[in-house]
């Protein structure tokens, strides 16, 4: 979504994220399903051999998903989990107490990180598509250790494009958030001259009963808000029924695709 979004649309983010946190974890089934790619991706990157507890720095943790996921594949680590929403980090504060574990969150911006000392993983799900690629990635030299690795997800363009042009039909406002294409992506990190990368994607298709319920679901996970759009068009039940009608229907089901970027990589030894 790049470039940097102001300071009035970040509160908004946060805000609506902030709202949905008590509700996240039975609603966001896309978004446990790339968590776990996330993990297995990290899993991999880090060397079994380390004797040393690893440090672990968790970028838009939301209600940390990825420190539960990764308490079960790594046996010793520090955890530091960072978001913008303090809601976000009130259900991961307590889901971490209630498991008996002792994990540090901290209310910040992705793009402007606080000091937190170094990192021997940077590890995100679904969080930097709402910042600047290259303020998140100018971070990681401040914060990853010299052999330090990263995983990371993101949206891609083509995100939500079933729902984009059905609104499209009804009006030219902007209902939809955009996302980068691959390319664009791949170019971004091919240009930051500290980092080698390398990107995977995919596409992943959620199937629903109805409009209705793809609505209640961007809601219900925080993902309502869309950035750089004028004034939006209220969902009425007229509208509704409108795009009830518009959307396409594919064996009595409405399906939504999510495009999906797995970034991995490290510092470059210079
Ligand atoms: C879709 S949720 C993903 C949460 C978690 N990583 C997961 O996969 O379950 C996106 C998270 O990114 C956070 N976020 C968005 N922009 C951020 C920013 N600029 N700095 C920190 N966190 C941010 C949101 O508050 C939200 O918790």
């Amino acid at each position: 979504m790049s470039p940097s979004l102001q300071p009035e649309q970040k509160v908004r983010i946060a805000n609506a994220f902030s709202k949905a946190a008590k509700a996240y974890d039975q609603i966001a089934r896309l978004q446990k399903s790339v968590v776990k790619h996330v993990c297995k991706l990290a899993k991999q990157s880090l060397s079994d051999n380390s004797s040393q507890p690893l440090r672990i720095l968790d970028l838009g943790c939301g209600t940390a998903d990825l420190a539960t996921q990764l308490e079960q594949e790594i046996s010793c680590f520090d955890y530091v989990g960072v978001d913008i929403a303090p809601g976000m980090l009130e259900v991961a504060k307590s889901k971490m107490t209630t498991k008996g574990y002792q994990r540090d969150f901290v209310l910040a911006d992705i793009e402007n990180l606080p000091e937190l000392g170094q990192f021997d993983l940077i590890i995100s799900s679904l969080a930097i598509q709402w910042c600047d690629i290259k303020l998140v990635f100018s971070q990681f030299e401040k914060h990853l250790k010299k052999n330090g690795c990263f995983v990371l997800s993101t949206l891609l363009d083509g995100t939500l494009a079933e729902l984009n042009q059905t609104w499209l039909k009804l009006d030219e406002t902007r209902h939809i958030n955009q996302f980068l294409a691959e390319d664009t992506l791949r170019h971004k990190l091919q240009a930051i001259s500290s980092l080698t990368s390398n990107v995977l994607s995919c596409v992943e298709e959620l199937s629903y009963p109805n409009v209705l319920s793809i609505m209640h679901e961007l809601k219900g996970i925080g993902a309502n808000e869309v950035v750089n759009s004028d004034k939006q068009r209220k969902l009425t039940k007229a509208v509704l029924r409108q795009l009830e009608e518009l959307y396409p229907t594919c064996n009595n089901e409405k399906v939504v695709s999510w495009h999906i970027a797995y970034i991995k990589g490290q510092l470059k030894n210079i």
